[in-house]
């Protein structure tokens, strides 16, 4: 018995002795970096204000529960400006992170986007879009892919695509709406942004576009969770669903493939993206291989479906709460039809100049985008020190460009939370309108997002009138990520009889 509590006293010393020398150590390490950080910033700004909080969690958890309504997020910034001046920092799943002022600090951040930041996503969702999507591609890289997949994007394209849209908005229109009393319009809108997406590269209706939809939504529910990897959980789900969604991809391209050799493509789709990827010479590095197409046709889902559909919804929504808005809006539409009718043209047809014609309508839309954009905004990395307004931001620090400031800031918006289309009669400030991005990464799909919504609310009011069936519903509204009324948008529907 004695040994035995000799050799514990014999053990505890040992452990104190050990106890001693950690305790030692930590203090020694934690001196020298102390007097080396002393001497490395001596000379330096200093850190922008704000508070890191706990070591890792930061504002982790605070920031994620704010950016599940729109009205938190946008209270969530306003507290910590009116807390810690017009910038601040704050840590961001362990990352120090700050937003700038706004507009100066989203111009600094697009304008040296390449030189002194780049993209940076949470490598979780790199991992669920692939190393060749172009949204996380940076540098050079990035330039040569943006610039493959802009021809698909521009101007010139949009006028190839824009029948092919039009056929789906009158199709979606004849499934989706005729014959009903009541709707829920965020699962048509999504429905009809998915179709046309899938349809840029021939992903035709049908029980494999069904299984995309399908398996998508698991993938994206992945994309905004905790990045666990293990069975049960999202992530690893989301990671299967890509795996089947590859697998729907494989043989479309497969199938085009086949169609190309026996020179047997179907006139219409000979200029589609799947053909156009297919085709374009193997140039600059092998760029075009099957993973790069998959990861971007992925891509493009992921970008242009909730964003477009999310976003026509709430259109729709404030349409509703506003009649006189419904009323400008199919005037101007009227105007359209009318104008072809004139000239004996078909009225179900519609063409680019007639989406130039639609300035008010695009003035709703846009209204709608600054109220409730679909991204708030996103992530850079610094990959030098930098110097900001008298402050020191460190290399690899996070820049969150971020629109909840100056979407609804006063002296840029006049009454920010009022809905008034009629502002938009005027431009704003340049970088204080932000909702599709900035920089070398602004948003591919714009001139696409801009054709394809015009096009539905062009089909929507010629054909149909609508009210809220919770019409004192005004908020809070829901952002998962994407922004909703907690009963998304459920609507009765009126078709209008052609007199
Ligand atoms: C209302 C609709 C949309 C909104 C508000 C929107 C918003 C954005 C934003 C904010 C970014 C930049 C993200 C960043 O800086 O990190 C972006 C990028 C992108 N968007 Fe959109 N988007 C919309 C629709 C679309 C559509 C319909 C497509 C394609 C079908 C699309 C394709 C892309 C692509 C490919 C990128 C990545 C560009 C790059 O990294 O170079 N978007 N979008």
């Amino acid at each position: 018995m004695a040994t035995s509590w000799s050799g514990l006293s014999f053990v505890l010393a040992d452990q104190s002795y050990m106890t001693l020398i950690t305790v030692l150590a930590v203090t020694v390490l934690w001196l020298l970096w102390s007097v080396s950080s002393y001497f490395r910033y001596r000379n330096r700004l200093p850190l922008p204000p704000g508070n890191f909080g706990l070591p890792f969690i930061g504002q982790t958890i605070e920031y994620i529960s704010a950016v599940s309504t729109a009205d938190g997020i946008r209270q969530w910034v306003q507290k910590q400006i009116e807390r810690h001046g017009p910038l601040f920092k704050y840590r961001f799943m362990g990352n120090p992170t700050v937003i700038l002022d706004q507009p100066e600090g989203n111009k600094f951040i697009f304008q040296n986007e390449g030189t002194s930041n780049h993209i940076s996503w949470p490598s979780h969702i790199s991992t669920l879009l692939g190393p060749h999507a172009l949204a996380v591609l940076t540098g050079e890289r990035h330039k040569l892919v943006r610039r493959h997949l802009h021809r698909f994007f521009d101007h010139a394209a949009m006028s190839r695509y824009i029948d092919a849209v039009n056929r789906n908005a009158i199709q979606h229109f004849t499934n989706h709406w005729q014959g009903k009393e009541q709707l829920v319009a965020l699962d048509t809108t999504k429905s009809f942004t998915f179709s046309t997406i899938c349809k840029a590269f021939s992903l035709e209706e049908g029980p494999l576009r069904d299984r995309v939809v399908e398996e998508f939504h698991t993938w994206a529910e992945g994309a905004f969770c905790l990045p666990i990897n293990l069975p049960g959980f999202r992530h690893y789900k989301a990671l299967k669903a890509k795996g089947v969604i590859f697998k729907v991809f494989d043989g479309l391209l497969e199938q085009r493939r086949q169609e190309i050799a026996e020179d047997r493509v179907p006139e219409a789709l000979q200029k589609d993206i799947l053909n156009s990827l297919l085709t374009v010479p193997d140039e600059e590095e092998n760029l075009l291989g099957d993973s790069f197409i998959k990861d971007n046709l992925l891509l493009l889902l992921f970008a242009g479906f909730d964003t477009s559909g999310g976003t026509l919804a709430m259109t729709i929504f404030y349409i509703a709460k506003h009649p006189h808005v419904y009323e400008q809006i199919m005037q101007e539409q009227k105007l359209i039809t009318d104008e072809k009718l004139k000239n004996g043209e078909d009225e179900n047809t519609l063409t680019m100049e007639d989406i130039s014609a639609m300035k008010y309508t695009w003035k709703v839309i846009q209204e709608t985008l600054r109220l409730l954009p679909p991204a708030v905004g996103s992530y850079r990395k610094t990959v030098t020190d930098l110097e900001y307004k008298g402050y020191h931001i460190p290399k690899g620090w996070l820049l969150n460009w971020n629109n909840q400031h100056s979407h609804y800031n006063p002296k840029y918006f006049k009454d920010p939370l009022k809905f008034d289309p009629s502002r938009w009669e005027t431009s704003p400030v340049p970088f204080t309108y932000i909702p599709f991005g900035g920089g070398p990464h602004l948003c591919l799909g714009y001139e696409f997002a801009k054709m394809s919504m015009l096009v539905f609310i062009h089909h929507l009011v010629r054909n149909y009138s609508w009210s809220l069936v919770d019409p004192n519903y005004d908020g809070p509204f829901i952002r998962d990520p994407f922004p909703r009324t907690r009963d998304n948008v459920l609507i009765s529907v009126k078709q209008i009889i052609a007199s």
